[in-house]
């Protein structure tokens, strides 16, 4: 481009003198869908039944834009992963949009006196809370109560129970690990429902038998129902629960399995991975069992040429019968097909993720090198085509991979230099900028180097050496000759 035509090109962007735009600049369509199109469509969507808008209709359609903005716009904000994925996004929207078509439905065809006791809120606070989080299970929990409130004439009484519902079914279904505790949980908030009726009963000196068991069988029967439904949410969505990403990592998957036969050295870099990944995790409060799951995988790409890698070769190594350049493409090759096996099988989208950005933008200088010293003219790219790591548990698995491999390197691992070793690794990759998105800071990489040396460390400590067995007495040595009692100690201690 000219000069001459960069400079016009400018002068057409300058803004024109007199007028500031900047008070428009936070508006965009995205902003309008999110902040006000769809808590506008809840709120009619609420009414489908009815075929008609509640008493003070302008307080309802505003009041379900502020509590949708307030308690769930700005958490569903501070989530990486809704910036990550649209498919975040959609889902909540679908969860909540049927969250309100089935409390509607169910409410117009039973009893509108029934409301508080029937509306199926557990529903869809326990699905948001066990695939997104608490902060977003809540917030929608609360949204979802105003609006249940305006249809029974806003009811200050209702919108206060329904608050507390929520808040509870959030925080019961919060961090589960295991599909009975959704149904613990449904039972927990149910006798809290009974519970809040009980009191009510004794302020308002009414008791009523149908609203206590509507306010127990509601919570039970949904959580029949979240359970029922939530591995066909996870395939569809691929957001994954820890359920979900547990039953993942029990290591009978058949990409595991595949990996476990095919490139051994691999399956053992990403068992011994998973520890370090895990225990990072915890260190620094990121989600654990997304690292361990994330750190089986990470490698998968791996089963189609498993002898250009390292650790599955047994002498024989094909690079030195390539160029570096063709060596980079094969090395390549690995994040790319393991992101194809990502997408084919329906592993979690932040799986394929942490396979995409495991070795974010690093440079193979191994094969740099190489290829500087075979004389390549060209200035050739040996970088891995990235992005770097976008959250945390992605960071975290790039730094085990490295770890992992230069702990292998060392010849007497001893706590000391263990941890020399580690911490040069994390700093390495630190300076590099690899971790500029994942959302690590310096306090958690102190963590995490903590993390990874004491694994490393306890995995290393030599085995106490078994004391060979004394002959019995009155057998000769003819009998029993000490080559044999080597062979006897040497696989005991082997075991
Ligand atoms: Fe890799
Ligand atoms: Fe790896």
């Amino acid at each position: 481009m000219t000069y001459t035509k960069e400079k016009m090109r400018r002068k057409k962007r300058t803004p024109k003198e007199g007028f500031d735009f900047s008070c428009l600049k936070g508006i965009s369509l995205r902003n309008i869908n999110s902040i006000i199109l769809f808590p506008f469509f809840a709120a009619l969507l609420n009414r489908v039944p009815y075929l008609s808008l509640p008493e003070m209709p302008i307080a309802y359609f505003l009041g379900c834009v502020i509590f949708w903005y307030i308690f769930v716009e700005t958490t569903v904000r501070n989530n990486r992963f809704f910036d990550l994925h649209a498919a975040y996004r959609i889902a909540l929207y679908a969860v909540v949009s049927v969250g309100i078509i089935v409390n509607s439905v169910v409410v117009y065809f039973i009893s509108t006196d029934l409301l508080v006791f029937i509306t199926p809120l557990f529903f869809t606070v326990a699905i948001i809370t066990i695939l997104i989080g608490f902060d977003e299970g809540a917030g929608v929990g609360l949204f979802l109560a105003f609006i249940a409130s305006a249809t029974y004439s806003f009811s200050l009484d209702a919108f206060v129970m329904l608050s507390i519902i929520s808040f509870v079914s959030a925080l019961a279904t919060r961090k589960l690990t295991a599909r009975i505790s959704i149904a613990r949980a449904g039972f927990f908030v149910g006798a809290v429902f009974v519970a809040l009726v009980f009191a009510r009963s004794f302020t308002e000196s009414t008791f009523n038998w149908i609203q206590l068991s509507a306010a127990f069988i509601n919570p039970v029967l949904s959580s029949i129902a979240v359970i029922g439904l939530l591995p066909y949410i996870e395939y569809v969505t691929r957001i994954y629960s820890n359920v979900g990403l547990l039953e993942l990592g029990n290591l009978s998957h058949p990409l595991l399995k595949n990996l476990s036969v095919n490139a051994p050295g691999t399956y053992y870099h990403s068992v011994t991975m998973a520890n370090l990944s895990e225990a990072a995790s915890e260190a620094v409060g990121a989600n654990a069992i997304l690292a361990r799951v994330g750190a089986y995988f990470h490698d998968i790409g791996k089963i189609k040429r498993p002898q250009y890698f390292t650790e599955n070769q047994s002498g024989d190594n094909p690079h030195d019968r390539l160029s570096p350049s063709m060596s980079n493409t094969v090395i390549n090759e690995h994040v790319q097909h393991g992101v194809e096996l990502a997408r084919k099988h329906r592993l979690p989208l932040l799986i394929e993720d942490i396979v995409r950005q495991h070795h974010g933008t690093r440079n193979k200088l191994f094969f740099y090198r190489k290829a500087m010293n075979e004389g390549s003219k060209k200035s050739e790219d040996f970088g891995y085509f990235g992005p770097k790591p976008q959250f945390r548990e992605s960071g975290i698995v790039m730094l085990a991979d490295s770890v992992e491999a230069a702990f292998k390197s060392l010849k007497n691992p001893t706590p000391g230099n263990i941890r020399e070793i580690v911490a040069e690794v994390v700093e390495g990759i630190y300076n590099e900028r690899q971790l500029d998105n994942s959302g690590l800071n310096l306090g958690d990489l102190e963590g995490i180097v903590d993390a990874f040396t004491r694994v490393l460390a306890s995995s290393s400590r030599p085995r106490i050496e078994y004391p060979l067995e004394e002959p019995p007495t009155g057998v000769s040595d003819a009998d029993n000759p000490p080559e044999q009692n080597d062979e006897t100690g040497k696989r005991e201690e082997n075991t």
